[in-house]
């Protein structure tokens, strides 16, 4: 029996599915990283830069995000940010995780693809070696630049498709619908990625309406906003589109004014296939274990709810369906006797 909900969670086996590996990048990492690449940071230490990290808004916490990722240039950093992520699933108890990375921040900088992915896959590769941790990779394309752009890169992506699942769309969401990316989607569909996309986090619930009919994703991150439309809601309950939530995100990014107000309890209520993850941890105060107990503990979220989570977690993630089911099998025997 685990007295306390903080002991339950963290023995709780789940998977990650909402991830940015940038997101991940922890200042006294980044603070070490920019010294041996001899890059300046506008801040004098990790405290100081700490401290910047209050958002208004999606826009402010990017500009401060792509900021970062500017130390990063050689193989070994990527390597180095990766390693560190898949230490924290270790202690976290997460099993499995799918990974978001976003090439074009590090080519538009002259970085090249072949570098960025080298070196995050030979940490996960590592990372399933010493630790049991299996994984997967999306790439994301930058929704503020050009469809041109995005179909560059998924060019440059299709060398390593071995090593990409799938392919989503993320940054700045308002005045950027997914519409803009139809054709691009629909060239990754035919090479076989699989398909989601980061779709009613702050913009309307028709850009999930949109994710869906012209994009044809099997999975939309975040999708806050479907609650606007209860059709759109009943499509997502009939289908189980998973929604891959991040309260704490959603926190952080002025989503939701306070944690009570998150929508998780009512999701699970109307049947829909809700996850919950970290999206950008370093940033957004917490990994996926704290995003548990601090949403259960603010909309109140029962052991059941949680286990449910978790469950979800495994369904909705891209492993093949005997792992999903001896995963889900876990959880199940987790909960049954805790
Ligand atoms: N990139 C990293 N985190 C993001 C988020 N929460 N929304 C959109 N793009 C992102
Ligand atoms: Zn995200």
């Amino acid at each position: 029996m685990h007295d306390s909900l903080a002991d339950f969670i963290q023995e709780l086996p789940k998977a990650e599915l909402h991830l940015h590996i940038e997101g991940t990048f922890e200042p006294e990492l980044m603070f070490a990283i920019a010294k041996r690449n001899g890059i300046p940071l506008d801040f004098a230490s990790a405290e100081e830069l700490k401290t910047a990290y209050r958002f208004n808004n999606l826009q402010e916490f990017l500009d401060i995000y792509y900021l970062g990722a500017k130390v990063l240039i050689q193989e070994e950093d990527f390597y180095d940010l990766t390693i560190a992520y898949l230490k924290t699933c270790v202690d976290q108890n997460v099993v499995h995780t799918e990974i978001f990375f976003d090439p074009q921040t590090h080519t538009d900088r002259g970085i090249a693809f072949e570098t960025v992915i080298r070196g995050i896959r030979r940490a996960l590769e590592d990372g399933e070696q010493l630790h049991g941790i299996t994984s997967r990779l999306i790439l994301c394309f930058l929704r503020h630049l050009s469809e041109e752009a995005a179909f560059q890169t998924l060019e440059e992506a299709l060398p390593y498709k071995a090593w990409i699942t799938g392919v989503g769309l993320d940054s700045s969401e308002k005045g950027h619908p997914p519409s803009k990316f139809e054709r691009v989607f629909k060239k990754a569909g035919e090479e076989g990625f699989l398909l989601m996309a980061h779709a009613g986090e702050e913009g309307p619930s028709s850009y999930i309406r949109e994710a869906l009919d012209l994009l044809h994703v099997t999975r939309i991150d975040h999708g806050n906003r479907c609650l606007d439309d209860e059709e759109l809601v009943q499509e997502l309950v009939r289908r189980q589109i998973p929604l891959t939530l991040c309260p704490l995100s959603n926190l952080e990014l002025k989503v939701i004014s306070r944690l009570a107000d998150h929508p998780v309890k009512r999701m699970l209520d109307k049947g829909l296939m809700a996850t919950l993850h970290s999206d950008d941890p370093a940033y957004f105060g917490g990994y996926i274990n704290e995003n548990y107990l601090r949403t259960a503990e603010a909309v109140g979220l029962t052991r059941h709810d949680l286990g449910q989570l978790a469950i979800h977690s495994f369904q909705a993630s891209f492993l093949p369906v005997r792992e999903k089911e001896i995963w889900i099998d876990r959880v199940k025997t987790y909960c049954a006797s805790s």
